[in-house]
């Protein structure tokens, strides 16, 4: 059996040591981890044994072969690189070729990159971009590539909006990314979100959690019609969207819902809600990136396949809904992930760090919480995940829909800051009265400020 000690042995000894191996060993897999493990290779080593190889029937060997080849750097092999792209099939191997072309970094590669912008591939679209940008520079090509901004395929315009348009129009935050406005620090305003949302300054909140209205279901909130309910809610994730910080994330709990039917000549109509907002969300810059599954007990649900249970008839199938979603949206930008960690210090970063035991999958088991005041509150584990996954010490938590307020208290014991917006007087009175009780450990000892619409602006100009 040969072994990587062997490969590294065999590779000392040149590159004809290498070829005489492969010869011998005849068989692909052996083939293929000799050329997975040879490593690094010099500028100078001799690539005839890859070229050789690269006209196997083998893809995966026609793809090392070729990775091999781009680890030399050297343009010697464009024109032979160039034939094999030419008649290749195979989309990953081709995708190999344009990179390993790319990493010749040649004027001479270009005219040959310029061909692979026309790939029905859109991986290989990018892999010629991404060289080609080594040339950017000069004028032809930064014009050429800007074009692709009208490029069909979505990965291709990010790439070439990250490089060329990245900067055109974001405006610069006034403030760090950690830091927020104090008249935002735990806060819970009195009013109609969209309302107060006008006072808040673009770029100030970190993370989103919101369980919204339930369109008509509940008590508590009543809108003229689904579409209005929708366009409602797209504007309050347009205005949380402004106010969000660069690359964080807005999580929307919700569920399908069932109006019941007027009279027993009538249906009863269910209401996709999740589904409608998505696209709203996406088509308004949010980056779609997780759908969690909320599962209840089924105990704990309204049973609705009772009548089919008796009467076992096909069509009146209704299972008993036992599942919320959490949709996880991130703010558009081209910055990665890392950056927005790298904008915390060392402290808060391993204060922030999520302990074992944390839940690894997307279905998270969970029982409701039943409250007497209000109707659909959060259970305090659904919070507590949700801020220690998504924010960080510090950061500033926002519930356009507060609600009891279930978000605030779970923040803050995570010590986070809250930020809360809740219309209806009685739930804000209820959250007061939750912040009184000496019992309560969250709301106790800190400033909470429940203001008015009018007090809250006032805070601001002070
Ligand atoms: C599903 S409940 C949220 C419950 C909350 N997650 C909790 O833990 O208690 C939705 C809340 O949004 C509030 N609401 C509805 N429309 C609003 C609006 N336009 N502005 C602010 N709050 C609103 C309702 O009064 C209700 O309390």
């Amino acid at each position: 059996m040969i072994t990587k000690e062997y490969i590294k042995e065999l590779k000392s000894n040149g590159s004809g040591a290498v070829a005489k191996a492969v010869a011998e060993y005849k068989d692909s897999k052996t083939i293929l981890f000799i050329l997975e493990n040879l490593g690094y290779l010099p500028n100078n080593y001799d690539g005839a044994l890859f070229i050789d190889l690269m006209r196997k029937d083998n893809p995966k060997i026609r793809f090392w072969a070729v990775k091999n080849i781009g680890k030399l750097k050297n343009p010697t092999y464009l024109p032979v690189l160039s034939a094999f792209l030419m008649k290749e099939k195979n989309t990953n191997v081709k995708r190999e070729i344009v990179s390993s072309i790319g990493r010749m970094k040649t004027s001479n590669s270009k005219e040959i990159l310029f061909k692979s912008l026309n790939d029905s591939d859109p991986k290989i679209v990018c892999q010629a971009i991404r060289a080609l940008l080594h040339f950017k520079n000069e004028k032809n090509i930064s014009n050429k590539l800007k074009e692709l901004i009208n490029h069909e395929n979505e990965m291709v315009k990010a790439v070439i909006k990250k490089d060329f348009f990245a900067n055109e129009k974001t405006e610069k935050p006034k403030l760090p990314h950690k830091e927020t406005y104090d008249y935002l620090k735990n806060i819970v305003v009195n009013g109609e979100v969209t309302e107060i949302l006008k006072n808040v300054e673009n770029n100030s909140i970190h993370l989103t959690f919101t369980s919204p209205p339930y369109y008509n279901a509940r008590d508590y909130s009543i809108y003229p019609s689904y579409k209005a309910y929708l366009k409602f809610l797209s504007k309050v994730f347009k205005e949380t969207y402004r106010v969000t910080k660069t690359g964080r994330f807005l999580i929307v709990n919700s569920s399908p819902i069932i109006i019941p039917r007027i009279s027993r000549s009538h249906s009863s109509k269910r209401y996709p809600i999740p589904f409608d907002i998505h696209a709203d969300l996406v088509k308004n810059g949010w980056e779609f990136i997780d759908d969690i599954i909320w599962k209840k007990p089924e105990a704990s649900v309204k049973n609705r396949v009772g009548g089919f249970l008796q009467h076992r008839k096909p069509l009146a199938y209704k299972p008993n809904a036992i599942t919320e979603y959490l949709m996880v949206y991130r703010k558009e930008t081209t910055k990665l992930l890392d950056w927005n960690m790298k904008q915390y210090d060392t402290k808060i970063i391993n204060n922030s760090k999520v302990a074992d035991g944390f839940e690894t999958s997307n279905v998270w088991k969970i029982d409701p919480t039943f409250d007497k005041v209000h109707s659909a509150v959060f259970p305090v584990e659904l919070c507590k995940r949700v801020v220690q996954y998504y924010s960080y010490e510090n950061d500033l938590i926002f519930d356009p829909f507060a609600g009891s307020g279930t978000l605030g208290r779970t923040a803050k014991a995570l010590k986070r800051q809250f930020f809360l917006t809740e219309q209806n007087e009685r739930y804000f009175e209820y959250m007061k009265s939750k912040a009184r009780i000496i019992a309560n450990p969250i709301f106790k000892e800190r400033k909470t400020k429940f203001l008015t619409l009018n007090e809250f602006k006032l805070t601001i100009k002070q």
